[in-house]
């Protein structure tokens, strides 16, 4: 059973300390880069490229301002980012992408050499931009690996200029019959399979284990209106194995 108030935010080996649960999350995303892309892909059956895509198009209109500052949390290997510049116009401001796993992003940036992006290597917890910076902050199955979400929020919050917007893109557990199914493949299937082929088996185990403890929709809308969010929104995708949260800080 989710147990949605187990703790803050992710824990990889049910870690007291938010900061030490921070670096094993980091640890363990450096070790699985290298096999990441490949193994994301399969895992989700190619639909991790079908959601960035549909995320990005939330934020159209937004994207196709060239003066728009867009923050892309999380970025990994930077396929979310690459989906928020394909909707860019040619001479906008750069997309940043950020990480802190230094293996995962330098990925991003090989990959996407070319792209009109920026790839910047800090915490999602401690933002180095002052307030008001961005007017969109996104996240990609980035957020909910963060070691404290009410903190995460109130620190992108905080950077978010008045009027922008906010877009989380997140696995969730769903309820019911689709449950069942999700727990069949997720908890047994994806564990073994992406233990095997990558070699590391624990942090395939935590990836379930991640998406169990992290707040379902409603609890997760109340957190969002509980960091002064506007608009909290809930967008499921694939019978509500993930889904797309979206906000606006209010003002302007
Ligand atoms: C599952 S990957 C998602 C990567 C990419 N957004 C995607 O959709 O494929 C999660 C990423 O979140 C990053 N991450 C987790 N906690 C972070 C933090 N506090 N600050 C910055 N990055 C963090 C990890 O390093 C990892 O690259």
């Amino acid at each position: 059973m989710a147990n949605q108030n187990a703790a803050p935010g992710a824990r990889v080996r049910n870690e007291l300390d938010e900061s030490i649960a921070a670096d094993h999350v980091r640890d363990m995303f450096n070790s699985i880069a290298p096999t990441y892309d490949r193994l994301n892909h399969l895992l989700s059956f190619g639909l991790d490229r079908h959601w960035w895509k549909k995320t990005a198009r939330k934020f159209q209109t937004l994207l196709a301002k060239p003066e728009s500052r867009v923050l892309d949390l999380c970025c990994g290997t930077g396929d979310m980012t690459a989906a928020l510049i394909a909707l860019r116009p040619a001479k906008g401001v750069p997309v940043v992408g950020l990480d802190f796993s230094s293996e995962m992003l330098q990925r991003a940036r090989n990959k996407y050499a070319s792209a009109n992006a920026e790839w910047v290597e800090g915490d999602a917890m401690h933002l180095p931009y002052p307030d008001a910076s961005f007017d969109l902050i996104t996240s990609a199955f980035g957020f909910r690996n963060l070691s404290n979400y009410a903190a995460g929020l109130a620190e992108i919050f905080r950077v978010l200029k008045p009027g922008g917007q906010l877009g989380i893109l997140e696995a969730n557990q769903p309820d019911g019959f689709n449950g069942l199914l999700y727990n069949l493949y997720f908890h047994h299937i994806l564990p073994a399979v992406g233990g095997l082929l990558s070699g590391h088996k624990a942090e395939y185990r935590y990836l379930p284990a991640s998406v169990q403890r992290f707040p379902r929709p409603p609890k997760m809308l109340q957190l969002l209106s509980e960091a002064d969010f506007a608009r909290a929104d809930w967008d499921g995708l694939l019978l509500g194995a993930a889904g797309i949260y979206s906000a606006q800080k209010p003002g302007n």
